[in-house]
């Protein structure tokens, strides 16, 4: 993805030097103690808007109000550009396409995902979650991250498309390789192969249909045509790879908060009803993407000059943790005032669909994992390892109880 020994970008002409601010989204520092607050320091230190000369030189946005304002504006701003540093990545249905291709992608996909649909999902979230804490809590110890993390959102795919749970041995190594890999020959080279996989079962599906996601995607409108069978293929891959690092990271990191902080542990031992509160409590503190827009016209914000072209970054982590919108923001207390406000799953219209799935998953992991290892903590003499860009994440999560 990024080649850390890459040149400074040259700052452009329209960016006045008090602007500049060095910050590296994938090593900001103090990342492995908290990485929300290594970027929460940007926001804090920073002036509201400011441009960085790493990573090919982009934008970064660090107040509520201007997230907001780029994840609407679609007059103003593409969704090209979402990761950082850019690269010339082919269309991700409906991740990075503009109005009007976005809509009809996004439409095959909302009733998938919607709390009905979910419902259906959640026996299998449940027995995944179960099972394997189960098989875990009498080694009083485990990798977490492996060990469960990676596991509950590929076992809830492999339902949601109706394939067989052992596949996940060949798809959670795949998948890992394409979020993660340093080298994007390996990323490129385990999304190709991950193609080839959902494309043999899709062609099955075309031929034999069920009423599981590929069989639906596959025989899909697009707006007023069939869908092709590749576009289709790709909308199948978008589902995947959406809900498979959001979730192991949410996860983890919610993991790691309680493994860190006994007190709250116990509120939620001792009042599991306080779960799906905590869940989007967690999710406020805890935020994890991070992605990118382009400016499409050249327009003046808060003073500063955006030019058509330039790259601005959307740290939805952010908005949760912006003091000027809620007290105390650093704080997690799971008996905050409700709506607790966060931007975790975004907004406009590219709006997490998946974000009712994710909740679920992490209200049923938590309440099923406190009953079973209430007393846990990060394994002496290891530290975690965290991940920071365009979604953060928990590398490993060593564990014991
Ligand atoms: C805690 C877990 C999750 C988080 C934090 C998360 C976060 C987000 C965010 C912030 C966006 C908007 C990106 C942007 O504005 O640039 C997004 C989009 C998306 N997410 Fe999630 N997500 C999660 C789980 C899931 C799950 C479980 C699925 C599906 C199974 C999913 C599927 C998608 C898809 C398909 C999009 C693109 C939507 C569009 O472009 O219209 N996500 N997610």
């Amino acid at each position: 993805m990024r080649d850390p020994s890459a040149a400074l970008a040259e700052r452009p002409g329209h960016i006045p030097p008090d602007l500049v601010v060095d910050f590296d989204c994938y090593e900001p520092e103090g990342l492995q103690d908290d990485v929300q607050l290594a970027w929460w320091r940007a926001q804090q230190n920073g002036p509201d808007i400011f441009w960085t000369p790493r990573n090919g030189g982009h934008w970064v946005v660090t107040r509520a109000d201007d997230i907001t304002l780029f994840q609407v504006d679609n007059e103003r701003v593409s969704y090209a550009d979402f990761v950082v540093p850019r690269q010339p990545f082919a269309p991700i249905p409906p991740v990075n396409l503009d109005p009007p291709e976005h809509g009809p992608y996004r439409a095959i996909l909302m009733p998938l995902l919607v709390p009905k649909a979910v419902s259906r999902l959640e026996s299998t979230v449940r027995d995944v979650a179960i099972q394997t804490t189960e098989a875990l809590a009498p080694r009083g110890e485990c990798e977490f991250i492996q060990e469960f993390a990676k596991i509950l959102p590929i076992m809830v795919f492999l339902r949601m498309v109706d394939l067989p749970f052992e596949d996940r041995h060949m798809l959670v190594p795949l998948a890992e390789a394409g979020s993660r890999s340093p080298d994007m020959e390996t990323r490129v080279a385990a999304i190709r192969t991950m193609r080839r996989y959902l494309s043999e079962k899709m062609a099955e599906r075309r031929d034999n249909p069920g009423d599981d996601l590929l069989s639906v995607v596959v025989h899909a409108n697009l707006g007023d045509r069939p869908i092709a069978f590749e576009e289709a293929v790709s909308l199948a891959i978008t589902a995947l790879f959406g809900g498979l690092d959001t979730v192991t990271s949410m996860l983890g990191f919610c993991t790691r908060f309680l493994a860190m902080n006994p007190k709250h542990r116990q509120e939620l031992v001792d009042d599991p009803g306080l779960i799906p509160d905590a869940v989007d409590e967690l999710i406020r503190r805890l935020g994890i993407t991070n992605s990118a827009r382009r400016v499409k016209v050249d327009f003046e914000h808060k003073g500063v000059t955006f030019k058509a072209g330039d790259q601005v970054q959307v740290p939805a982590m952010l908005y949760g943790l912006d003091d000027r919108l809620i007290d105390d923001p650093l704080t997690v207390d799971f008996r905050r005032e409700r709506p607790i406000p966060h931007a975790a799953f975004g907004a406009g219209i590219h709006t997490c669909p998946g974000a009712v799935l994710a909740r679920r998953e992490l209200r049923i992991f938590l309440e099923e994992w406190l009953k079973r290892i209430p007393d846990f903590r990060i394994k002496e003499g290891t530290k975690p390892v965290l991940a920071s860009g365009i979604v953060c994440g928990v590398i490993e999560l060593r564990l014991e109880w």
